[in-house]
């Protein structure tokens, strides 16, 4: 699975650590930056839509993105058609994100939680499927949404 990477500055070195590890469990990683802690110019909003935007595309399947607290990060995300990123904190919200919701990006807050935490939940996050069902007709009404509100 082709899984892009993003962060600001305060999320790459939590980045780095949890892109080893997802090549370890046997994806293709790609980083979309902020490559640089001192570099305040690239801030949330660029690299969260540059992640969000790699999926639109399908130059990915699945993101992970990294800020502070992972709202910004997220917010900018869910902007881009056909994106469902959730923040996360612990992995029972990253289990349902991927069963009930099918969200396509996973975003953790470095200042939020340690590595170890990030860990597990970005790994609940990628070992969990959509159970489809009932809740593929819930996410259906959620790109309903955005197709209506969409200029597109
Ligand atoms: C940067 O200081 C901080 O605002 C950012 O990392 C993130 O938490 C925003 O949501």
């Amino acid at each position: 699975m082709k899984v892009a990477f993003g962060s600001d500055h305060a999320g790459i070195e939590l980045k780095l650590f949890l892109m080893d590890k997802l090549k370890e469990m046997g994806c293709e990683v790609e980083d979309y930056g902020n490559y640089d802690p001192n570099d305040r110019d690239d801030d949330y909003p660029a690299p969260g839509r540059r992640v969000a935007e790699a999926i639109h595309e399908g130059k990915a399947e699945r993101g992970v993105l990294i800020c502070g607290t992972g709202l910004g990060i997220s917010l900018v995300a869910n902007k881009v058609p056909g994106i469902r990123a959730c923040v996360c904190s612990e992995p029972f919200t990253a289990k349902m994100s991927r069963a009930h919701n099918n969200c396509n990006i996973i975003a953790v807050g470095a200042r939020v939680v340690g590595r170890e935490l990030a860990w597990m939940i970005v790994q609940t996050f990628f070992e969990t499927e959509f159970e489809g069902g009932r809740h593929a007709r819930r996410v259906d009404m959620i790109s309903q949404a955005e197709r209506d509100y969409s200029r597109e």
